[in-house]
């Protein structure tokens, strides 16, 4: 089933639409780090302003656990979208208390009110349906329908996500139309060669959609923290690396398996290795099967991939038709360890075809890196939301609008 857009609503004109963002950026201090998921969100909320509707905009950020935090607010968002979006934007200090009441009444067409974090009630992430329907129902009050657009939250069964789109007209907005079309590129119809990079720290957060992508890849190119488990699981000595000791049958039989089905996993073969986890650390590369042979012994730890296993990697990306990368390939927060994510990120920016960063985090590490989002086909801003697509689980938050 296509998922209902917009124009499903008929004219919103006059009308008050409730618009679901996922507004869940970095901070760093207070300070928006990194403003991409804000960005993301503008279109949906100006066109409907621009139609002549009154937008209440909500969202999550972090994980507060049922309770005001300020450390969580939403205030700087709401000061970041007003400067982004041409309208009147307003706050409400709290999500269903008597500020947001006050400020919903006084809402007109043409303004956007946004309320403080959804997850400051614990209703909102209940695992109890009747709780959430509660939470959900106080949110759509007075609200004529429902734009879900905060795709990296599309995964979540949560009321705003969920139930409240289940209790007005609704439909999903510009970004998660977007989002969910791309994607759904990335699963059929795909252009090959097709290969997907995985970073990140863990395997275990990767390993849905591993099995889900062995059969449909060509080639699976695994970097970052997780790559250590699978160098340990083959025999090799990796000093003090990440390293997930649970996951070394599940490794194997990915490797078994790809195999057989003639997809190709390739690992690095070198690494970068520091004496400790700090950016002054002292580092050397080293051969992949040779990282206790670095002058730290048993005590190195790899923090990136090395320049030949980047060069390799960013061929195999240049030479394919279409690409999903999701997990930074080392530490790229720390100069010293970023080479190996920047030279993965420059081939990706070079895909004749389709080349997307899938997540959230994936996003905010090209951008950091001086990427600009237009460089690459397209930039996710769902990380696990992306990677539970291409797992192909049933995502409640699209379900809901159809899909
Ligand atoms: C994300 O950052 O991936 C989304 O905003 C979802 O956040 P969550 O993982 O806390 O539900
Ligand atoms: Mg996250």
């Amino acid at each position: 089933m296509p998922l209902r857009t917009i124009d499903f609503l008929g004219d919103l004109s006059g009308k008050t639409v409730l618009v679901r963002c996922d507004f869940n950026v970095p901070l760093a201090d207070g300070v928006i780090a990194d403003d991409g998921r804000i960005r993301s969100s503008v279109p949906t909320i100006q066109r409907l302003i621009d139609g002549g509707a009154a937008v209440i905009a909500v969202s999550h950020l972090g994980r507060p656990d049922g309770v005001p935090d300020e450390r969580y607010s939403l205030v700087a968002v709401a000061s970041r979208l007003a400067e982004l979006i041409d309208a009147p934007v307003s706050f409400a200090s709290d999500t269903v208390g008597p500020d947001a009441t006050e400020q919903r009444a006084q809402l007109v067409a043409g303004h956007v009110l946004v309320l403080e974090n959804l997850r400051f009630d614990p209703r909102e992430t209940s695992t109890v349906d009747s709780e959430r329907a509660e939470f959900a129902a106080l949110l759509v009050q007075g609200v004529d329908a429902l734009v879900s657009d905060g795709f990296g939250v599309v995964h979540r069964k949560q009321a705003s996500v969920y139930e409240a789109a289940n209790a007005v007209p609704s439909a999903a907005g510009l970004l998660v139309a977007a989002e969910t079309d791309v994607l759904r590129r990335l699963t059929t119809d795909t252009q090959r060669p097709y290969t997907v990079v995985l970073g990140g720290s863990k395997v275990s957060d990767k390993l849905g959609v591993i099995e889900h992508l062995l059969p449909r890849v060509d080639r699976l190119l695994i970097g970052g923290g997780m790559l250590f488990t699978f160098l340990a699981a083959q025999g090799k000595s990796i000093g003090a690396s990440l390293c997930e000791a649970d996951k070394f049958d599940t490794v194997l039989r990915y490797l078994a398996e790809a195999e057989k089905r003639g997809v190709e996993i390739v690992l690095p073969t070198d690494v970068v290795v520091a004496d400790r986890f700090a950016a002054d650390a002292e580092h050397v590369t080293v051969a992949a099967d040779a990282i206790e042979e670095s002058p730290y012994g048993s005590a190195g730890m790899g923090l990136d991939i090395g320049p030949v296993s980047a060069a390799h990697f960013a061929s195999l990306i240049e030479s394919s038709k279409t690409v999903f990368w999701n997990g930074p390939m080392g530490v790229f927060e720390m100069e010293p360890f970023a080479a190996g994510t920047r030279t993965i990120a420059e081939a990706l920016t070079k895909v004749d075809g389709l080349g997307v960063v899938g997540g959230g985090d994936s996003a905010a590490a090209v951008r950091s890196l001086g990427f600009s989002d237009s460089s690459f086909g397209h930039i996710s801003t769902g990380g696990g939301a992306s990677l539970e697509f291409l797992e192909g689980k049933p995502l409640p938050g699209l379900e809901v609008l159809g899909w």
